[in-house]
């Protein structure tokens, strides 16, 4: 949902990843770009705000937005499906939501494109209880990657430049699972 040109669910249809796409997006004008990309394959279009609770998919993928709106769409859902989540920013307040509202997240990993990182968040229905630094950095913060790391150097340097300097000892402490 939030398809937008719908190139993810392009995507997911051609490597067979998903069989049929339920495509949602709060604009019609998205919309429109969605069913040109999409023309001639398995999919039905949607107009709605947030999770359309009507459809009954398997999975739900909901990126390029920031955390604190997907988070009040996961609140807000209490059907059962597997989530793919990849917030702009504030990644901690998804974890948070994914917690309180019943789901474990199965993978969390961080990725470089075009110099910037992007954390990807996989989930389903279970329980768990992350600590402050897993919501903070990811569940799996200790597991070494290549991204993470980078992406954790980036932070701490900017973290040195300006005044909020006790936000370093926590960058320390991530980084130094990944050394
Ligand atoms: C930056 S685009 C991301 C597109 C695509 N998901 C991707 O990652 O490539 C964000 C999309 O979310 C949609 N959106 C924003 N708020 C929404 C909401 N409350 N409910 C549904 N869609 C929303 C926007 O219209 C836009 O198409």
């Amino acid at each position: 949902m939030g398809c937008d040109h719908a190139l993810i669910t392009k995507a997911a249809l051609t490597t067979g990843k998903a069989r049929k796409a339920y495509v949602s997006d709060i604009s019609e004008e998205c919309l429109k770009k969605a069913r040109i990309t999409l023309a001639g394959r398995d999919a039905s279009y949607f107009v709605f705000d947030g999770i359309n609770p009507d459809i009954k998919a398997d999975a739900i993928i909901i990126c390029g937005m920031g955390g604190k709106l997907i988070s009040k769409m996961i609140s807000a859902y209490n059907g059962d499906a597997k989530l793919l989540l990849s917030p702009q920013k504030n990644p901690e307040s998804v974890r948070l939501a994914l917690e309180s509202n019943g789901y474990k997240i199965t993978k969390d990993f961080c990725f470089e494109s075009s110099r910037k990182f992007y954390d990807c968040i996989l989930a389903e229905r279970g329980h768990m209880k992350l600590g402050v630094m897993e919501r903070k950095f990811g569940a799996f913060y200790r597991t070494r990657s290549e991204a993470l790391k980078k992406k954790l150097e980036k932070m701490l340097a900017n973290v040195k430049k300006g005044p909020d300097k006790e936000k370093s000892a926590e960058l320390e402490e991530a980084l130094s699972w990944q050394k």
